[in-house]
Order: C-alpha cells, then sequence, then structure tokens
C-alpha cells in the first residue's frame, strides 16, 4: 500500500462471513493444571481407536467430579461471549460432555468434528511441543474455486491457506471453536501432552419463532 495515500481513499477489505476461533490465555491456574493432570494421570485410560499413542481416561464427566466442574465453570463466560458472536445473543450454555486427551510421543490425533454440539474446546493443561499444535482445516467443498496456486513462493494467508495452526499453547490456556469445524493433532514430536475437551449446548434457538431446545 502506498504510504503517502490519502486514507479517505485507500482500499478496504472486508472479512466476508469468517469462521470464529477464541484464544483465551491462561484460564486455568497453575494449581488447577496440576491438579487436573494429577487426576488424570491417577485414573484409567482407554486407548484411541485411531492411535495407539493417544488415550483417553473415564473420569473427565464435569457432573460427577468437583474439579472437573471447576474448570467448565471457568469455560462458561468465555461460551456465553463465543456463542453471541454465533449466535448474537447472550444465551444459557451447558458444558455436556469432558474427556481428556494424554498424547504420548509419536502419537497423533486424526482429522474429527464434533457431532451434536454447537461450540467444542480444549484446555492445556501442558506445554505442547510446537510441532503438535490443533490444527483447525478449511471446511471441505463449500463454493470456492476448485483451482488453488500453492507454490514455495506463494504468500498463505486467510483467505488461500487449507489449514490453520494454534500459536504455541502455555498450560492453562483455552481454545473455543465451532464443534463443526474439523480439526487434528499432527505427530507429537515432544513430551506427553495432555489436555481437557469439551462439547457445549445452548438451552435452545430461535429462528422467528421456530423454536427448538435442547438439554444434555
Ligand atoms: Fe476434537
Amino acid at each position: 500500500m502506498d504510504q503517502n495515500q490519502d486514507p479517505a481513499t485507500e482500499d478496504q477489505i472486508e472479512l466476508l462471513f469468517p469462521i470464529p476461533l477464541m484464544r483465551s490465555p491462561q484460564l486455568l491456574s497453575s494449581e488447577l493444571c496440576e491438579a487436573a493432570i494429577a487426576a488424570i494421570r491417577a485414573d484409567k485410560v482407554e486407548t484411541n481407536l485411531r492411535s495407539e499413542q493417544l488415550f483417553h481416561t473415564t473420569i473427565a464427566n464435569p457432573l460427577h467430579s468437583n474439579l472437573f466442574q471447576e474448570i467448565a465453570a471457568l469455560a462458561m463466560p468465555k461460551l456465553v461471549d463465543f456463542g453471541f458472536m454465533l449466535f448474537g445473543e447472550r444465551l444459557n450454555w451447558t458444558v455436556k460432555e469432558m474427556w481428556t486427551n494424554m498424547l504420548e510421543p509419536g502419537g497423533s490425533q486424526a482429522m474429527h468434528s464434533h457431532a451434536n454440539s454447537f461450540i467444542s474446546g480444549v484446555f492445556y493443561l501442558t506445554p505442547s511441543h510446537p510441532g503438535s499444535r490443533t490444527m483447525f482445516i478449511r471446511p471441505p467443498g463449500g463454493f470456492e474455486y476448485s483451482f488453488r496456486h500453492h507454490t514455495r513462493e506463494a504468500a498463505l494467508g486467510p483467505f488461500n491457506a487449507g489449514k490453520y495452526m494454534v500459536p504455541v499453547t502455555e498450560p492453562g490456556d483455552l481454545v473455543l471453536f465451532p464443534s463443526y469445524l474439523y480439526h487434528e493433532v499432527p505427530k507429537n514430536q515432544g513430551d506427553q501432552r495432555i489436555t481437557i475437551a469439551f462439547n457445549a449446548i445452548p438451552d435452545r434457538l430461535n429462528c422467528w419463532g421456530y423454536e427448538i431446545k435442547f438439554s444434555a
């Protein structure tokens, strides 16, 4: 852009129909992270169906554990804010399920989205290796060109990138995203990586009187 250009005549770029993703740094205290890590490491584990280095625990139903209830409660105002961006109103949100992910060195998480949910979130409890950050994938299909221009020289930005990798996360960080958005975790090149994931729903949605109610 020409630095001498009159601001009144500068080109304007509009971000049409963007997908929001919210990052809330340091939402969990280090004490809460450590307590959650200890509870998760002490629990029974189940192996993920697609990666033998990815384990889930069974404790994390927020309705059954004070610790996880406390963590879910911290997400609640963020869900209301994020829900406002999606639906334009401060709705009543419920975290309807929570689960834990223990990604051992060499493990990965295959591309997936979360069904029967509106907002999903991830709490990061341990540091993640920079190569194993959560990766969000541009919705496949749609109405875009079927042509691509991806070369070593081509600049990638929000209008042409196929993937978005979250910035390096620290223990205690939360990321919220619309549940339909596909995501994955590349092969873990670092130490064990522990996260808590959850799904949330509003109590109702109303389209000009055509209302639908949800309950967990
Ligand atoms: Fe997920």
